[in-house]
């Protein structure tokens, strides 16, 4: 038995595969393109272990992944690559559209034709899970109720509407082609690995270096926060017991506005680093605010919670305290993933954002 994983090297994928061995030994294949997001250190911890193989690719790459597919024959493919930042959807949409749109069609169109050719009962086995986001649902008003798994979609970004045609297209190739696919659509994700392009690692490491905290608009925009292993979590599960064909809504029950994310990620550093020179709240700065900014995301859970028995197990505060420890206690990594490009793209989206 073998797992395929896509994106494995990025923020929630190597999360995922470092789970997957500290829970088991299952071997897992690992696709990945190492965009700017993808990061080979993230998976330092199993480079002694062969059970781990890491493969450079794209999953756009139709002989590639053919080619991996007839070696490893897996039995379940989980579906993480893709360009994941919104403000990036914004400045330059194409790579969104090649990757989530036609590179999940090309994965889905690949895994199709090898599947069939399978046995009877390792086609009814496999399982293809794709890994989406709430934003397809579009933007909550303060009142409404959380996104269940039949509400509506209505993509705000670019990015938002790459991963809702590629959902779309997941959902076409259970019901046309029967191929035995599951979906889960999660909130925000924070916790150790991600890239510093996201609110709370970027909110962190500016405030370590005494850098100004931009916060879009006013800050008051709500999301739905998740710490990642409780993400993963809900990804295994749904992987070992989920329907065929249905989808699942995941969410960490946390909904905060901006500036009372910030706030808590500046008073665990107050706490962290007593002798500092400024209380690190006093460095956050209102800019202008992201074209099309979803006001608010939530998350109604009961499905996955009723049928699947999952639920978060960090608080906010249990969870973004593990976070802001890890990025302290990781300056190399943080050293490795802010030089070179992260620096130009720090200059294009804040550049000429000023104050709001
Ligand atoms: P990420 O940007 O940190 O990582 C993406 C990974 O995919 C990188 O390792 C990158 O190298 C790889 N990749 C990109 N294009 C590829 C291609 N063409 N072929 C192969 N690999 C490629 O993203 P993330 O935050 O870890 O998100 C993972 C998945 O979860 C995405 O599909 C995203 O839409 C979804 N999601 C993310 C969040 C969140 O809060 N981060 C929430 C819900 C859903
Ligand atoms: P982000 O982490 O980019 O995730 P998403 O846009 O997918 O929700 O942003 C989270 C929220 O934080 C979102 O409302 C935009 C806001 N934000 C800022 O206010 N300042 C920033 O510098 C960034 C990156 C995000």
């Amino acid at each position: 038995m073998t797992i395929l994983v896509t994106g494995g090297a990025g923020f929630i994928g190597s999360n995922f595969v470092l789970d997957w061995f500290a829970q088991g030994t299952e071997p897992l294949v690992n696709l990945d393109k190492l965009t700017y997001a993808g990061n080979p250190e993230n998976l330092k911890p199993l480079k002694d272990s062969p059970a781990h193989v890491f493969v450079h690719g794209d999953i756009g790459d139709r002989k590639a992944v053919r080619r991996l597919l007839e070696k490893h024959t897996p039995r379940a493919i989980v579906h993480f690559a893709a360009e994941s930042h919104v403000d990036r959807s914004i400045h330059g949409p194409d790579e969104f559209i090649q990757t989530n749109i036609l590179g999940t069609f090309a994965l889905l169109e690949e895994t199709r034709s090898w599947w069939e050719k399978q046995a009877p009962s390792q086609r009814d086995e496999f399982r293809f899970l794709h890994v989406s986001t709430d934003e397809v649902f579009g933007s909550l008003a303060p009142l409404d109720p959380p996104f269940n798994e039949s509400t509506r979609f209505a993509p705000s970004s670019p990015y938002a509407a790459s991963k809702a045609s590629a959902d779309h297209l997941v959902r076409a190739y259970h019901h046309t082609y029967a191929l035995p696919t599951l979906i889960v659509n999660c909130s925000n994700n924070y916790g150790p690995y991600q890239f510093p392009e996201k609110l709370i690692p970027l909110m962190i490491l500016n405030a370590i270096t005494h850098k100004p905290l931009p916060v879009y608009g006013e800050g008051g925009h709500v999301r739905d926060w998740l710490f990642v292993r409780d993400h993963c979590a809900a990804i295994r599960q749904v992987l070992a017991s989920g329907r065929v064909g249905e989808t699942y809504n995941v969410g960490g029950h946390n909904q905060k506005t901006n500036v009372e994310v910030v706030n808590a990620i500046c008073a665990l550093l107050d706490e962290a680093r007593p002798h500092s020179k400024i209380r690190h709240s006093t460095l956050i700065t209102f800019v202008k605010d992201r074209p099309g900014h979803d006001r608010r995301y939530a998350m109604d859970i009961s499905k996955i919670a009723l049928q699947l028995g999952w639920g978060p197990t960090e608080t906010f505060e249990s969870g973004l305290r593990k976070t802001v420890a890890w990025y302290l206690d990781n300056p190399e990594w943080v050293a490795h993933v802010t030089s070179g490009t992260y620096r130009h793209w720090m200059e294009k989206n804040y550049a000429n954002r000023g104050e709001a």
